[in-house]
């Protein structure tokens, strides 16, 4: 017989979205058990995105988790476009009325979160195995896996698929159900971590003939930064000098600036892609974050937007534990997708404003120099470029 357990809502993944929404019913009284594949240590030194937007602060603030992300985050209220090897600052703070965006790595983000959840008694289940969800359309669907060697099941109301692209949530849904949106990038991003303090104060986005390059940071000595490369890049081919030289040349200025370099601590290829399926939710199962979209990570957005999401979720939830009411969990899908849209349309836009294309011709070029010269000299296309990145409000419908 497998060890049975009941809960409110069963959490599939341990990540930004499944770790943020487990709290967040916590802090409304409301309880869950968070199931994670793999273990606490790998979650934890998996280095991914570092750009939190100001509602994401907010959200672990009034959270209670944001006590070392006030002290160690690093608040920037600007950006650079660099191109034909000159700068252009794109002011948020004048252009967004006060609002900023602060660098604080999602690892960090994810330790936070879990001591938080221990701390006040949390279940979150690191190296479980065999995960799978079934009865989604009953009212009372369950989730089966393996720990310890034993077969055990999790009863819920409710189930929140917070398990990422590769998850079994979103799969499990009746074939027909799910329509999916999808557009791969011909290129990828190869990203290294460097024991170097950062060259820059704020992050320098660059496009240049040889591709697109990123200067990026975590804190005072680590830099993190990133080059346009082809989407089965073989990394073995990049020796550290050559990473080197290559982001010197894509990222020089003619006003002196200089890289510094340092011990590269990790390197690594991301794929780049657009996906949503639609809608979020299938009978008790809501799927959230990277589980149910992704965004090429141009516009630094997959993290908030998974935040996003479980704040919706949460909030539903929560009106439907309290009052009886279905509302905010019958439009979950909608009011996510309006946004998660939009967010797609911008992380989109910076893609393309920004990359080389296999197949661009000169007059393509030509045009993506054009609308550079435009975002930065317009103060209507910088503010929308402003607005989208420091982030969109939430919308309740
Ligand atoms: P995830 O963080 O993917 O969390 C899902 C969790 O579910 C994982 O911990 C996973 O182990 C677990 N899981 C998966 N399958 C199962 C299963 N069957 N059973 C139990 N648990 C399971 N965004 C940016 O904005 N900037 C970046 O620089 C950036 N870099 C990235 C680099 C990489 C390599 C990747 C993959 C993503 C990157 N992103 C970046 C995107 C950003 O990290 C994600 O959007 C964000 O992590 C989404 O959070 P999530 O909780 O929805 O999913
Ligand atoms: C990062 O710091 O990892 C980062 C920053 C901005 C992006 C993507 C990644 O657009």
């Amino acid at each position: 017989m497998p060890k049975a357990q009941r809960t409110q809502v069963g959490i599939v993944g341990a990540g930004p979205a499944g770790l943020v929404l487990s709290h967040l019913l916590y802090l409304h009284g409301i309880e869950s058990v968070v199931l994670e594949n793999r273990s606490r240590t790998y979650v934890e030194e998996r280095v991914r995105a570092g750009v939190l937007e100001q509602n994401t602060v907010d959200l672990l603030c009034e959270m209670g988790v944001g006590e070392r992300m006030k002290r160690e985050g690093l608040v920037h209220y600007g950006i650079e476009l660099r191109f034909k090897r000159r700068g252009h600052r794109i002011d948020f703070q004048e252009l967004t009325g006060g609002k900023g965006i602060t660098i604080y790595a999602q690892a960090e983000v994810l330790k936070d979160l879990n001591n938080a959840r221990i701390a006040t008694g949390g279940q979150v289940l690191f190296e479980v195995e065999d995960v799978g969800v079934h009865d989604l359309d009953s009212p009372m669907p369950k989730i089966t896996y393996r720990k310890d060697d034993a077969d055990c099941e999790l009863h819920c109301d409710f189930i929140a698929g917070c398990d990422g692209f590769h998850g079994i949530c979103r799969p499990s849904v009746p074939a027909g159900v799910l329509t999916e949106y999808d557009r791969t990038y011909p290129f990828g991003w190869l990203g290294i971590l460097a024991q170097a303090p950062p060259s820059s104060e704020e992050l320098i986005y660059t496009y240049h003939e040889l591709g697109f390059a990123l200067l990026s940071m975590r804190n005072s000595q680590l830099s993190r930064l990133y080059l346009q490369c082809a989407p089965d890049e073989d990394i073995n081919g990049w020796s550290d000098d050559r990473i080197w030289r290559e982001l010197r040349t894509r990222l020089a200025s003619t006003n002196g600036w200089k890289l510094t370099d340092g011990p590269v601590l990790q390197k690594g290829v991301t794929g780049m892609r657009s996906f949503v399926v639609e809608p979020m939710q299938y009978g008790r199962l809501y799927l959230a974050g990277d589980s149910a979209h992704i965004v090429p990570p141009t516009g630094a957005k997959g993290l908030n937007l998974a935040v996003t999401d479980v704040q919706i979720l949460a909030r539903a939830l929560e009106e439907y534990y309290s009052k009886g009411s279905h509302n905010l969990l019958d439009s979950y899908s909608e009011v996510c997708l309006r946004r998660v849209w939009k967010v797609q349309r911008f992380s989109w836009w910076m893609t393309s404003m920004l990359h080389r294309f296999p197949d661009d011709n000169p007059f393509d070029q030509r045009r993506q120099l054009a609308e550079l010269d435009y975002v930065t000299s317009s103060r209507a296309a910088a503010k929308t470029l402003a607005e989208n990145y420091v982030g969109l409000p939430l919308e309740d419908h």
